[in-house]
C-alpha cells in the first residue's frame, strides 16, 4: 500500500487534466508534490494553495530540459518518485507543421525529457529515505499495435515504453521503473460526438473512466515492492477487442 513520504513526487505536465488530478490527490494525502507546467493554467493557484511546488518548463530542446533539471535540483534535495506524464497529442493530420518538426517535438517530450531527467535525477531518488523509489512512464496502449493516425506520437511513446526496461535493469534494486499504458482516460472538451462514440467502442468496458484510474494505478505501483520493468495496461480490456 502506498504511504506518503517526506520526499516529493515529481509529476511532469501536472497543471491540467490527468497530471493535475494526480498532483491534487497526492497533495491532499499529505504527499509533497512538484509539478512541471509549460503554460500558465488557472489550476496552478489551486496547486500552490495545496503546497505543490510548480516549476515552469518547456521540454522542446535538450537545453531547456537541462535548465528544468537544474531548477529541480535547486528546489528538491530528494525525490520519492518521478512520473513522466507530460505529453503532446499532435498528429500528422491535425497540424500544418512539417513532419520532421512534428517528430522532433514528439521525441523531445516523450523520450528526450524522460531520458535526461532519469539520468540526472537518479541521485535525488537515491537520497529519499524509502527502501525503494520509483520512476513511472505514462505511455499509451497504442504502442503495442501502432496507430492509423498518430505515427510520430506512437513511435515516441514506444521509445519511452522501451526505456522502461533499460532503466529498470540499470537502476535495480534501489529504483523501480515501470510504465502505465492507458487507453482512453478522458476526452478533450472539443472532441466530436462521433469520435467519442468510436473511442468508447474500442474497449470491452466502453467507458470514459476519468483520471482517477490513473491515480489508482500510480498508487499501486508506488506501493508494490516487487514489480519493476513492466507496463501496466490500463485499457478497459481494449487489447482483447
Ligand atoms: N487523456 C487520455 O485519454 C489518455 C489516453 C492515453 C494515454 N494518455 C497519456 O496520459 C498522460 C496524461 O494525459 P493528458 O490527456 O492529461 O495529457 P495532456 O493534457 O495532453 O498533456 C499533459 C501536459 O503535458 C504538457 N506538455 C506538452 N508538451 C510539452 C512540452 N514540450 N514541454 C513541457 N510540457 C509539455 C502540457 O503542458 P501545458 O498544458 O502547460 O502546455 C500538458 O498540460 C499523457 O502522457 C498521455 O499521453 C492519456
Amino acid at each position: 500500500m502506498f504511504k506518503p513520504s517526506t520526499a516529493p513526487i515529481l509529476i511532469t505536465g501536472g497543471a491540467q487534466r490527468v497530471g493535475f488530478h494526480c498532483a491534487q490527490r497526492f497533495a491532499e494525502l499529505g504527499q509533497p508534490v512538484i509539478i512541471s507546467y509549460r503554460q500558465h493554467h488557472e489550476n496552478l493557484d489551486k496547486l500552490t494553495d495545496l503546497g505543490v511546488k510548480c516549476i515552469q518548463a518547456d521540454f522542446s530542446s535538450p537545453e531547456r530540459i537541462l535548465n528544468f533539471i537544474q531548477e529541480l535540483t535547486n528546489t528538491a534535495s530528494s525525490l520519492r518518485a518521478i512520473v513522466h506524464n507530460a505529453s503532446s497529442w499532435l498528429t500528422e493530420e491535425n497540424t500544418e507543421m512539417p513532419p520532421e518538426q512534428l517528430m522532433s517535438i514528439m521525441t523531445q517530450v516523450h523520450m528526450m525529457a524522460p531520458y535526461l531527467i532519469n539520468l540526472h535525477c537518479k541521485s535525488l531518488l537515491e537520497k529519499a529515505k524509502e527502501a525503494t523509489t520509483d520512476i513511472i512512464h505514462i505511455t499509451d496502449c497504442v504502442v503495442a499495435k501502432g496507430s492509423y493516425s498518430h505515427i510520430a506520437y506512437t513511435a515516441s511513446k514506444a521509445g519511452l515504453d522501451n526505456m522502461t526496461r533499460s532503466f529498470a535493469k540499470q537502476y535495480a534494486p534501489d529504483i523501480k521503473v515501470n510504465a502505465i499504458a492507458p487507453a482512453l482516460l478522458m476526452f478533450h472538451p472539443d472532441d466530436p460526438a462521433d469520435y467519442k462514440q468510436k473511442s468508447l467502442s474500442k474497449s470491452l468496458l466502453g467507458i470514459e473512466p476519468g483520471p482517477e484510474v490513473l491515480y489508482e494505478a500510480l498508487c499501486f505501483l508506488l506501493g508494490n515492492r516487487y514489480m519493476t520493468g513492466h507496463t501496466l495496461a490500463l485499457d478497459g480490456g481494449r487489447a482483447l477487442k
